[in-house]
């Protein structure tokens, strides 16, 4: 403590010109070095168990992916955090735009010059309503990755200062994955559940979608001005809800049937915000059809199934949870699923070639490669 008063202190005082100059020109190269590695697009992510990259290990709460064989195809083989059994979507996506992989904000690892390759904030578990998924205990809601995200920004300001700061924010290109766990993880949780007592699922998407509006115009608020948000899966394919509530694999009606009332919805909502924000800020990513592809035509993808999940138990290997103790298959790579709820690292592939080259049908109003390039231009 001592010794940093003193250096503090010192130079103030005692400095002549010649090494006022000197500092000056310090700071100064010291600068330019910074915006030369932030040249290439920071990469913010929001969201839920798809885009989590492990911010969930360090928190009190039993929705993780911390052992094996989580990871069992990352290059270091070893359980990351990540739901899936190698690279994650944003993993994915930071390839494709050149990007080394953002951390998780809670990472100790976060600091310094790593601030400017952006920051994944998401955490398994939560969903668009605070009320969902409060079985997994201390997860980070969305109000708490936002408050984590203005604290980011924060300490971005001290590393490279206010206005570069804000140039990187605004520069950003930001993924938010938001929905399903609260039709899975709360609304079809029990047979009754409250939120089915007091809504219909018309009525619920509606109402999902109001708060799922506050939560992007907060989102644009903080600076967010290029954002990809995707609607939910089919949520009635997964094995887990083959295993539990499917008679034959077919997959579940009434779940498919919600994602298809909401995800359109969804598409509406974000056409609205962007004519009232004057610009194209949100990008509706239809993953629904993405993710339908290879489930409706595995052998196509080169999957052995998309029914039954590469580690599990019991039917379709989708009953309880992926454990070190569960079934494994070989070849990961064969599996449309990973594990009960979340695609395979080679299924998110395809999911991500969607995102950059897809049609406006599923990706609106355009794709990721449009995106690059148009803003290549401003930033
Ligand atoms: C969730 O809780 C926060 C903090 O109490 C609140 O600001 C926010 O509006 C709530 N969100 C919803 C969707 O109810
Ligand atoms: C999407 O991306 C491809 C390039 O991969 C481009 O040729 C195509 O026109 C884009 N489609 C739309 C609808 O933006």
């Amino acid at each position: 403590m001592k010794e940093a008063c003193i250096i503090f202190i010192f130079p103030g005082r005692e400095l002549g010109v010649p090494m006022k100059i000197l500092i000056i020109l310090v700071v100064v190269l010291t600068m330019s070095t910074k915006k030369a590695k932030g040249a290439t697009r920071a990469f913010f992510v929001f969201g839920d168990s798809l885009v989590d990259s492990g911010n969930n290990n360090y928190l009190p709460t039993t929705a993780r992916a911390d052992s094996p064989p989580y990871g069992i195809d990352y290059p270091s083989h070893r359980p990351t955090g990540r739901f899936s059994n190698g690279f994650n979507l944003p993993d994915l996506i930071s390839q494709h735009i050149g990007s080394e992989p953002t951390l998780p904000y809670l990472s100790p690892q976060l600091t310094g010059q790593k601030l400017l390759v952006g920051a994944n904030f998401a955490s398994a578990g939560i969903g668009i309503l605070n009320d969902t998924g409060v079985q997994f205990v201390g997860i980070l809601r969305m109000f708490q990755q936002f408050g984590l995200f203005e604290q980011y920004q924060g300490r971005l300001r001290e590393e490279v200062g206010a206005e570069e700061a804000k140039r990187i924010v605004n520069g950003a290109l930001v993924l938010m994955t938001l929905g399903g766990n609260d039709f899975v993880n709360n609304y079809f949780l029990t047979p009754v559940s409250a939120r089915s007592l007091q809504f219909t699922i018309p009525q619920f998407s509606r109402y999902l979608i109001t708060q799922y509006r506050n939560i992007l115009m907060r989102l644009y608020e903080l600076g967010a001005r290029r954002v990809l948000v995707t609607g939910t899966g089919p949520m009635g394919c997964v094995p887990s809800q083959l295993a539990t509530r499917s008679r034959n694999g077919e997959c579940v009606a009434e779940l498919q049937q919600a994602a298809q009332i909401f995800n359109p919805l969804l598409v509406q909502m974000t056409r609205e915000i962007n004519s009232q924000v004057g610009s194209d800020v949100f990008v509706a990513v239809n993953a629904f059809q993405m993710n339908m592809n290879f489930i409706t035509a595995p052998q196509r993808f080169g999957f052995v199934t998309s029914k039954i999940a590469c580690c599990g138990q019991g039917r379709f290997n989708g009953v309880g949870l992926c454990t070190s103790l569960s079934n494994l298959c070989p070849n990961r790579d064969v599996y449309a699923f990973w594990d009960p709820f979340h695609p395979s690292q080679r299924a998110l592939g395809f999911i991500v070639r969607d995102i950059f080259s897809g049609t406006s049908d599923i990706m609106t109003p355009m794709n990721l490669s449009t995106i690059m390039a148009i803003d290549s231009n401003m930033y």
